[in-house]
C-alpha cells in the first residue's frame, strides 16, 4: 500500500506511522505551512507539500490534494492530527481508503479539545480511536479503540499524553488491519449483493462479513448464508468464533479479557480438528498472533 499522512501540526502519530511502515509513506500534505509534521516528512526525505485551505475554499483544497493523492500513486490516506472537515464528495471517493485517528472513545467527546471534554464529563476511563473518514465530524465507522485511565490528577496535558501513547500503537495496527483486509465499513446492501450474490441480506455486520471471507477461505462457502442470516450451524459457528478470537486485541476491553478470549484458542482449535478445519483455524489466528504479542506481552 502506498500511504499518504495529512497533518496540521506536530505530526508525533506521523513519525509512528514512518517508524511502523518504513518506505510506505509517499506524501505528507499539510494545509499549514509551518506544522511541525512537514518538516518531519522532509527529514525522511518525504514529498512534503502545504496546500493553503483558505476560508470557503475546500472544494480547491480537496482538488490540489486529489491531484497529489493521483501523481504519487496513493492508496491509503491516513488523517493524523488533521483538524478540517472533508466533502462527502471526497471522503465517498476515498471510501474504506481514508483514517482517521481521534483522542477518545468515540462517539464519546468528538471534535475539538476531546481530552478536555473528557475531563469535564468526569469520565473514568479515555482513549483514541481510529475510524474511517466520512463527511461527519468523527463519525465514520470505527477499526480500533484503546483505552486508557483518566487519574483524578490530570491536566488536558497529561491526560493527552497519556492517550498519545496509545494512538501511537493503535495507528499502526488499524493500518495492518485495513491492508489485511480485515477492517472495512459497514457493508451497504449493494456491496453485500455484489460479493455474496442474490443469496445476501440486505444488512450484514463487517463481522458476519469477515466469518463469511474466511468460510470462502476454508471451503465451506455453503455455511456463507447461515453466517450472514445470523443462523445456527456449526462451521458458521467457528467462523465467528475465530474471526472473534483472531481480532480480540482490538478491543479496548481490558487487558485481563483479552487474556480470557486469547485463553479460548485450545477448545475452539479442538472444535476446529472436529470439523477438519484445523489447519484453516491455524492459518486464520496466526494472521494476527504477531500483532497479539506486540500489543499484550
Ligand atoms: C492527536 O492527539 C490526534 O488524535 C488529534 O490531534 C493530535 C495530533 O498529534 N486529532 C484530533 O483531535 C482530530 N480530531 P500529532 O500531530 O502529534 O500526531
Amino acid at each position: 500500500m502506498t500511504l499518504a499522512v495529512l497533518a496540521s501540526g506536530r505530526g508525533s502519530n506521523l513519525a509512528a506511522l514512518l517508524d511502523a511502515f518504513p518506505g510506505d509513506v509517499r506524501l505528507v500534505i499539510s494545509d499549514k505551512p509551518d506544522a511541525a509534521a512537514l518538516d518531519r516528512a522532509r527529514e525522511a526525505g518525504i514529498t512534503a507539500a502545504h496546500v493553503p485551505f483558505p476560508k470557503g475554499g475546500r472544494a480547491t483544497f480537496e482538488a490540489q490534494v486529489q491531484a497529489l493523492l493521483d501523481t504519487h500513486g496513493v492508496t491509503l490516506v491516513l488523517l493524523a492530527g488533521f483538524m478540517r472537515l472533508l466533502s462527502a464528495d471526497f471522503t465517498g471517493r476515498w471510501r474504506g481508503r481514508i483514517l482517521n485517528i481521534h483522542p477518545s472513545l468515540l462517539p464519546a467527546f468528538p471534535g475539538l479539545h476531546a481530552q478536555q471534554q473528557a475531563l469535564d464529563a468526569g469520565a473514568a476511563w479515555s482513549g483514541c480511536t481510529v475510524h474511517f473518514v466520512d463527511a461527519g465530524m468523527d463519525t465514520g465507522d470505527i477499526i480500533l479503540q484503546k483505552r486508557v485511565p483518566v487519574l483524578r490528577s490530570d491536566t488536558a496535558d497529561t491526560l493527552a499524553a497519556r492517550i498519545l501513547t496509545a494512538e501511537h500503537e493503535a495507528y499502526p495496527q488499524a493500518v495492518r488491519l485495513v491492508r489485511a483486509g480485515l477492517a472495512f465499513p459497514r457493508p451497504t446492501p449493494d456491496d453485500l449483493r455484489a460479493e455474496f450474490g442474490d443469496q445476501a441480506p440486505p444488512h450484514a455486520s463487517v463481522r458476519q462479513v469477515r466469518a463469511a471471507r474466511l468460510l470462502q477461505q476454508w471451503g465451506r462457502p455453503e455455511a456463507v448464508p447461515a453466517v450472514l442470516a445470523g443462523a445456527p450451524h456449526p462451521v458458521a459457528a467457528l467462523a465467528l468464533a475465530t474471526d472473534d478470537l483472531r481480532l480480540a486485541w482490538t478491543t479496548d476491553a481490558p487487558l485481563n479479557e483479552r487474556h480470557a478470549t486469547w485463553a479460548d484458542r485450545a477448545p475452539l482449535r479442538a472444535r476446529a480438528q472436529a470439523l477438519h478445519l484445523a489447519e484453516e483455524f491455524d492459518a486464520a489466528v496466526h494472521v494476527t498472533a504477531h500483532e497479539w504479542e506486540r500489543t499484550t506481552l
